[in-house]
Formats: C-alpha cells, sequence, structure tokens
C-alpha cells in the first residue's frame, strides 16, 4: 500500500506500453499542474477531474520496465488535488485495481467509479454535475471541470463529447487516434451500416471529405481535413477557441516509438482563452525538452 501512488511496481495489475505513452503523460500532468495551481483559490463549487477510459492507475513501458503513473494517478496526486474525481472504465478488473490504489490517496472519499461503457455512463456523471451547480450557494460560481479522453482507437463516440459540453466550464484533452482512422477508413466507408467512425463523429459528413480526397479534389493530406472537420464540430458546441489558424501547433502528434508512425493527436477544448493559454505553454516543449516541430 506504501508504493501505490508513486510511480513504481506495486504487485498490481499495470497496463503495458510502448515509450510514447511518456509523452501523452508528460502533456496531462503539466496541463494538470497548471489548472489546479490557477484554480483551486477561486471559489469554484467544486473542481472536477473526468477521466472516462482510465486504466487501472499505473503503466510499465514494455521496452525498458519503467513505471509510470497513468492519468488517474496524476490527477490524484497532483500538489493540490481536485476536489472531486469520476473514473470510468469498461474493465471490471482495471476500475478493482484502481480503487485498490486509490485507497492509499487522501482523496479517496471524493472519487467516483463507473464500469462499462463510457459513452453510456457520461450522461449520469452530466447529470450529477448540473444538478450540484443548480443548487445556488451564495458567493460560490458552478463547477469547473477536465475531462481527459483516451480511449484505445475510436471508442469515443461524437455524442459523449456533446454530454460533456452541457456543463458550463469543460476543458477537454481527447486523444484523437489517427491511426485508428488510417486503419478504419476504407473499410467503413465501404459500408452502408453505420460504423464506429459514424459515431466517433456523429455523423456521415466524414465519408464526402473521404471520397473528395480519394477523387483528389483537394490537396491537403486526408488526417488534416479530418481533424478540422472535429474541431469545426467542437466548436459547434461552444468551444469558440478551438479553430484558430494558428494552432495547429498545439495538438502534439504522438508517434511509434520504433517506426515513427503517427498513432494519434492530443487535440484540446476549453470554452475560455485561459485554457488554451495554458495548453500552448504546456505543449511548446516536448518531453525531452525541445521546442516541439509540428
Ligand atoms: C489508453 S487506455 C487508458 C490509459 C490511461 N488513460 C492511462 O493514462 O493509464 C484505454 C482504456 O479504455 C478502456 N476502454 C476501452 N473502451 C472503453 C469504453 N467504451 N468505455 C470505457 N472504457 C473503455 C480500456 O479498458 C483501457 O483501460
Amino acid at each position: 500500500m506504501k508504493n501505490y501512488l508513486i510511480p513504481e511496481d506495486d504487485g498490481l495489475s499495470t497496463r503495458t506500453s510502448g515509450k510514447w505513452v511518456t509523452e501523452k503523460l508528460y502533456y496531462l500532468k503539466r496541463y494538470i499542474d497548471m489548472f489546479e495551481t490557477s484554480m483551486r483559490n477561486k471559489p469554484w463549487r467544486r473542481r472536477n477531474y473526468i477521466d472516462l477510459f482510465s486504466g487501472p492507475g499505473k503503466c510499465v513501458i514494455n521496452q525498458t520496465s519503467e513505471f509510470y503513473l497513468g492519468s488517474p494517478l496524476l490527477a490524484l496526486t497532483t500538489e493540490h488535488p481536485f476536489t472531486d474525481y469520476y473514473f470510468v472504465d469498461a474493465d471490471p478488473n482495471n476500475i478493482e485495481v484502481l480503487k485498490e490504489r486509490c485507497s492509499a490517496s487522501q482523496s479517496a472519499a471524493r472519487i467516483h467509479y463507473l464500469v462499462g461503457d463510457s459513452n453510456t455512463h457520461v450522461q449520469t456523471i452530466v447529470n450529477q454535475i448540473i444538478q450540484i451547480d443548480r443548487s445556488f450557494i451564495k458567493g460560490k460560481w458552478p463547477s469547473i471541470n477536465l475531462a481527459f479522453l483516451d480511449p484505445e482507437g475510436l471508442e469515443l463516440e461524437w455524442n459523449t463529447v456533446a454530454t460533456l459540453a452541457q456543463v458550463g466550464r469543460m476543458d477537454l484533452i481527447i486523444h484523437y487516434s489517427q491511426n485508428g482512422l488510417t486503419r478504419n477508413l476504407e473499410i467503413c466507408y465501404n459500408s452502408d451500416d453505420e460504423t464506429i467512425i459514424d459515431r466517433f463523429f456523429g455523423d456521415r459528413e466524414w465519408r464526402k471529405i473521404y471520397q473528395d480526397w480519394q477523387n483528389k479534389k483537394t490537396r491537403v493530406g486526408i488526417h488534416r481535413q479530418l481533424i478540422d472537420y472535429y474541431k469545426a464540430k467542437l466548436q459547434g458546441l461552444g468551444y469558440v477557441e478551438v479553430l484558430r489558424d494558428d494552432e495547429t501547433g498545439a495538438e502534439p502528434l504522438i508517434r511509434n516509438s520504433r517506426r515513427k508512425a503517427p498513432l494519434y493527436r492530443l487535440l484540446f477544448a476549453s470554452k475560455h482563452e485561459l485554457g488554451h493559454d495554458f495548453w500552448r505553454s504546456v505543449t511548446r516543449k516536448d518531453v525531452y525538452g525541445q521546442r516541439r516541430l509540428l
């Protein structure tokens, strides 16, 4: 129990990953630290951290056997913890192990766990936050929220992103699976049924973009076009500042360590300029301290 909240082997099950995971965790940790340092003394009713694909709390790098804290434990062990946490995972074993690890935290009583599909559970979480926000308390502001959406591939459905946007102050860090799209675009395009990509984008417009790109009606890369479409949809939800010409640099591309093949981008969305300032500052340098290349 002593080492449940530090990045070392504690005998419980752990997620195995490639070295690239450290980059994702680096940006997330920096954003969490900045967010909490800046927001903790303001009169928010609650400061919620929502992790819809939480995993078991720790990961181990396959090549080096180094241990890292996964996203839920990074959020839990930040210097100024959130007031409340929501952790969801489809795998019951992940939640069981995560619960065991989190039992060592002083914030343990403030954690809500849900097992199952986060695309289903998200409404329950949002309803709870909205209900608390509606109960007026003199001198208090409604809640402020950060959601980390880190699926394996394309499991994050657009409806889930839209549901989170029902909450007034909700920042999003989204694992946008470029690799998942590359692997599925052709198959899904050739299917008339509702596909995983239809659910990911929340409609079938991507098919038109893909078709035009295949017919060489446009010279821009397919991923750039699809990301811009996704960001335009975020803008439609009220994330007013996500679509900016100078913003491509703030979409770190995480690559496979060995072959350098693109895996996913981290997309950020906030309804407030301050969130974007934080994210720009967080992503300016990579995990090695180098100015990040676009
Ligand atoms: C990339 S891992 C998350 C890693 C974690 N964020 C971390 O930093 O350690 C994705 C997790 O999502 C879970 N998962 C996959 N599909 C899901 C779904 N539809 N709903 C909830 N969890 C899901 C998997 O069991 C897995 O633990």
